[in-house]
């Protein structure tokens, strides 16, 4: 498992010891992989996450360059879209277009809402990759797409956008 909160790797751990799974934890920021050798692994599971990353296409380079040949990224992206809107408002199931993509919470919200965010909500960062950087930026590391789907919040009361679209894209891409 790798993530660069040791208190999520703390909470991995304490998981696989109750269920008697073997897991092994590395702390690190998935934008620089340089700890892990070249071909070193068959399969990278990335759960939709790089919401919370500035960058993407750094992380597909160095995906691509850890896996050997024939090695397979199953990664879960965010639809663009649900960064579009006003967060406060949809949360109250008001959709307003209030931002354009590529969206960050970190350059895009003023010094006050950043605190408030931080202080108030506790809430991480959020950015919205455009779909260039998350499908095209896995084709440019030189991954062959082989499956895509799409998805979205089961619950559509709790989230108003999941009424309209699947928000969420699940891809499966190949080393060559
Ligand atoms: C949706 S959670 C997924 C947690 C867990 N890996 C799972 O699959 O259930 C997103 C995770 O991404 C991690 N994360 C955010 N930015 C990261 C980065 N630059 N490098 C590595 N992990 C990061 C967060 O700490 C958080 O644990």
């Amino acid at each position: 498992m790798f993530d660069n909160s040791p208190r999520q790797l703390q909470q991995d751990r304490l998981v696989a010891e109750r269920e008697r799974l073997s897991l092994v934890t590395v702390e690190g920021d998935a934008a620089d992989l340089s700890t892990f050798a070249a071909e070193a692994f068959d399969l990278i599971f990335h759960p939709c996450s790089n919401c919370f990353m500035p960058q993407v296409r750094p992380v597909w380079r160095e995906c691509f360059r850890v896996l050997r040949r024939g090695g397979i990224l199953l990664a879960g992206v965010t639809n663009p879209v649900r960064y579009i809107f006003d967060s406060e408002r949809m949360d109250d199931g008001s959709l307003e277009v209030t931002r354009s993509i590529p969206y960050s919470d970190f350059r895009d919200l003023n010094e006050e809402d950043r605190q408030r965010l931080i202080l108030d909500t506790m809430e991480p960062f959020e950015f919205g990759h455009s779909l260039e950087d998350q499908i095209g930026g896995q084709l440019e590391a030189g991954f062959v797409l082989t499956a895509l789907y799409e998805d979205r919040f089961p619950d559509v009361e709790a989230d108003p956008l999941s009424h309209y679209l699947d928000t969420f894209i699940a891809t499966r891409a190949v080393k060559p």
